[in-house]
C-alpha cells in the first residue's frame, strides 16, 4: 500500500515537471526583451508593468477620437490611427487592439507585416483592393475588391496592403491579436533602415544585375513575396509603395 502511494507521488510529480518542460516561453509583446541582471534597471516585463487592479478606472480602458480621419498628407496618401496598449493602457496582457484608416482616393497602406497579429478589417466607406502573399515557395497572392460593410482578414506574419482604387476616401477599422502588433513596411524596412543595409544585399536579392538569387522554402523572401507573387500584385501598388516608375516595377515583376 505504502509502495503505491510512493508510486503515485512518483508519477505526479514526473506529470509535473514534463508539463513544465512542455510549456513554451510567453510570445514576445515587442521586438527585442534583452535580458538584464537588475530588476531595478527592467523598463518593463514582456509588455507592461500592471496597475494594482484595486486603482484601476474606467479610464484606463477607454480612447476617444476614432471618428476623426488621420492627416493623409504624406507618400501613402493614407494614414493609420493605431488603438494599441500605448493609447489604451488596460490592453496590457488582453491579446487585442484596434486601428482605423484613411486612405485619399489611390492612396495605399503600403505592403506591411505585423510580426505579432492576424488583423481582420471591415471596410465603411469606398472601394478597397486588398490582398496578403502566403509564404515561400508558393508566394501566392490571394487579393479582393472590397466595398462598403465587407470584411477580410490578413494571417499573422503575412505581407498584405490596401489601396485605394475608388474616386472617393476610403476609411476602414481593423482589430488585431495583440496588444502591440507592430508594424514592418517593406520598402522602409528593406531600402529605409538605420544605417542603410549594404547595397550589395540588395542589389543580389532584388535581382538588380543579372545575377539570380536562390529561393528557401518555408520562408517570406521579400523580394519573391512582393515582386514575384502569383498573380501578381497590381503595379500601381508597387510603384507607390516603393516610388518606383511603373516600368522599374513591371521589370522586377517579370524577373521573380
Ligand atoms: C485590494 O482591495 C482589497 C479589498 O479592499 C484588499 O483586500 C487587497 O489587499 C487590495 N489589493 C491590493 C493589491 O492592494
Ligand atoms: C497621421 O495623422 C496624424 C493625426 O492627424 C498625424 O499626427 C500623423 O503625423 C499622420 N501620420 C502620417 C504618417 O502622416
Ligand atoms: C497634414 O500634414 C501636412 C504635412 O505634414 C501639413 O502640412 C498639414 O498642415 C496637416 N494638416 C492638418 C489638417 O493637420
Amino acid at each position: 500500500m505504502k509502495k503505491g502511494v510512493s508510486f503515485l507521488v512518483t508519477v505526479a510529480l514526473v506529470a509535473l515537471v514534463s508539463s513544465l518542460a512542455s510549456a513554451s516561453d510567453p510570445s514576445p509583446l515587442q521586438d527585442t526583451c534583452v535580458a538584464i541582471d537588475e530588476p531595478k534597471d527592467a523598463v518593463f516585463v514582456n509588455g507592461k508593468f500592471c496597475k494594482d487592479p484595486n486603482l484601476t478606472v474606467a479610464e484606463d480602458f477607454f480612447f476617444s477620437g476614432l471618428d476623426k480621419p488621420g492627416n493623409t498628407s504624406n507618400a501613402a496618401a493614407s494614414n493609420v490611427t493605431t488603438v494599441n496598449v500605448d493609447k489604451i493602457k488596460g490592453l496590457n496582457t488582453l491579446g487585442i487592439s484596434m486601428v482605423r484608416i484613411d486612405y485619399e482616393p489611390y492612396g495605399q497602406n503600403p505592403p506591411h507585416t505585423h510580426p505579432r497579429a492576424t488583423e481582420i478589417l471591415t471596410v465603411l466607406e469606398g472601394t478597397l483592393y486588398v490582398g496578403f502573399v502566403t509564404s515561400n515557395t508558393e508566394n501566392r497572392l490571394i487579393s479582393k475588391v472590397l466595398n462598403k460593410g465587407d470584411v477580410f482578414v490578413f494571417p499573422i506574419g503575412l505581407i498584405h496592403f490596401q489601396f485605394n482604387v475608388g474616386k472617393t476616401k476610403a476609411v476602414a477599422i481593423a482589430g488585431l491579436s495583440s496588444q502591440n502588433p507592430g508594424v514592418i513596411t517593406i520598402a522602409n524596412a528593406v531600402f529605409g533602415s538605420d544605417p542603410p543595409i549594404n547595397p550589395d544585399v540588395l542589389t543580389r536579392a532584388f535581382q538588380l544585375d543579372k545575377k539570380v538569387s536562390s529561393q528557401n522554402p518555408g520562408v517570406i523572401t521579400i523580394a519573391n513575396a512582393v515582386f514575384g507573387s502569383d498573380p501578381p500584385i497590381n503595379p500601381d501598388v508597387l510603384t507607390r509603395a516603393f516610388q518606383l516608375d511603373k516600368s522599374v516595377v513591371k521589370y522586377l515583376q517579370s524577373r521573380f
